[in-house]
């Protein structure tokens, strides 16, 4: 399979810097289509659209709400895959397997979701919704997750579980484009892997060098596994311009401004479940980094040339899907499909 491109949607206005000059925070629904209309455009295959009650650094700011949109979005584009976020506690699985094959449905067989265990405890709290411990948050989550992917795929579903009871639902329409969604899944601790092994079709890994991808992916190809192969995504920040000095500089100065935002962060991470294992999602990550999910620690910092060959290491080392962020968003995600896709793709004949 070639590599696939997607773009972060920007749900919570701006991926980068609040207080970058040229891309103020604007996470509303006019701007996201627009956005997403544009990268379909200029031949992006996929949007992830993460999902957020409000914002997690600052909630007088906008925050899309990712079901709605996704709906939406599916009826206003033609190719793109759409992938939503969802956090299992927020739906009861059965009444999400049904928004699920409705996207599907809307969108002829584009529609993805992103299995994600959630960190951000004040969103359960001031919801007064439980947030259990780490690891009873995925024993719940993988219950979950068994349901709603039976149930995608229009089985009839008769299930007795610790936490859910399901006598003989099936959903219809069902299976109209293909067997069902695709399951995407992130989280990086031990409970997120064997999740992801076991029921979903595409770990989605954050952003980090090539050599820990490389050892991630072969950790999880080792693991007992039924069905197709496991499949892999990674998100990364990219800063790509003509020369790596020029690209450098950008950094720097991408990095100067995400100083602003670090007190802002670090109430963020302060208020996050401890046991997470990484806080990486936010850029708690060891080395100073743009973006978020790891965001600049891929390296997809350079010449286009650079980038494209980093790109290729990625891509050869298992990532099929690269789901990128960028700042100001669509002046820079112009200049990606525009200046490192012909070069990467010139990369791929030759090899
Ligand atoms: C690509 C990617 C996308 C994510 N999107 C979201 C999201 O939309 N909402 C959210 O609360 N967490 C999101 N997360 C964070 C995961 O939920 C996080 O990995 C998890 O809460 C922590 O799990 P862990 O301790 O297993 O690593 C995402 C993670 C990855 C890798």
């Amino acid at each position: 399979m070639p590599p696939r491109f997607g773009i972060w949607a920007l749900v919570s206005g701006a991926t980068g810097s609040l207080f970058h000059p040229d891309d103020p925070p604007d996470a509303s629904w006019d701007r996201n289509c627009r956005l997403v209309q544009q990268a379909e455009a200029l031949g992006f295959e996929s949007t992830l659209v993460a999902q957020h009650l409000f914002h997690v650094r600052d909630d007088e700011l906008g925050q899309l709400e990712t079901w709605t949109a996704c709906a939406a979005l599916a009826a206003v584009t033609e190719h793109i895959e759409i992938i939503a976020a969802i956090k299992p506690a927020l739906f009861h699985p059965a009444v999400l397997a049904k928004m699920a094959t409705q996207i599907e449905e809307i969108s002829h067989g584009r529609f993805a979701i992103n299995f994600v265990n959630a960190w951000f405890k004040p969103e359960f709290e001031r919801a007064g919704i439980p947030f259990a411990e780490h690891d009873q948050r995925y024993a719940y989550g993988a219950e979950w997750l068994r349901v709603v992917r039976d149930l995608m795929a229009g089985e009839t579903v008769h299930f007795s579980g610790r936490h859910f009871t399901l006598n003989g639902m099936k959903l219809r329409p069902a299976g109209r484009f293909r067997a069902r969604p695709l399951i995407y899944a992130g989280g990086e601790s031990e409970p997120a892997r064997a999740l992801a092994a076991e029921r979903a079709d595409v770990w989605f890994l954050n952003g980090q060098s090539l050599d820990n991808i490389a050892a991630l992916i072969a950790g999880a190809r080792a693991r007992p596994r039924s069905g197709a192969p496991l499949a892999f995504a990674m998100s990364a920040f990219v800063i790509a311009r003509n020369t790596d000095e020029e690209a450098a500089a950008a950094h720097v100065a991408a990095l100067a401004l995400a100083r602003q935002d670090a007190p802002l962060l670090q109430r963020t991470l302060a208020a996050a479940d401890p046991a997470n294992v990484m806080f990486k999602p936010l850029g708690g990550g060891e080395a100073p980094q743009v973006g978020t999910n790891g965001g600049t620690d891929a390296g997809l910092v350079g010449s286009y040339d650079t980038v494209a060959a980093r790109i290729r290491d990625f891509w050869a080392a298992g990532v099929e899907l690269f789901m990128l962020q960028f700042q100001p968003f669509e002046a820079e995600m112009a200049r990606f499909a525009t200046e490192v896709r012909p070069r990467l793709a010139h990369l791929l004949a030759q090899a």
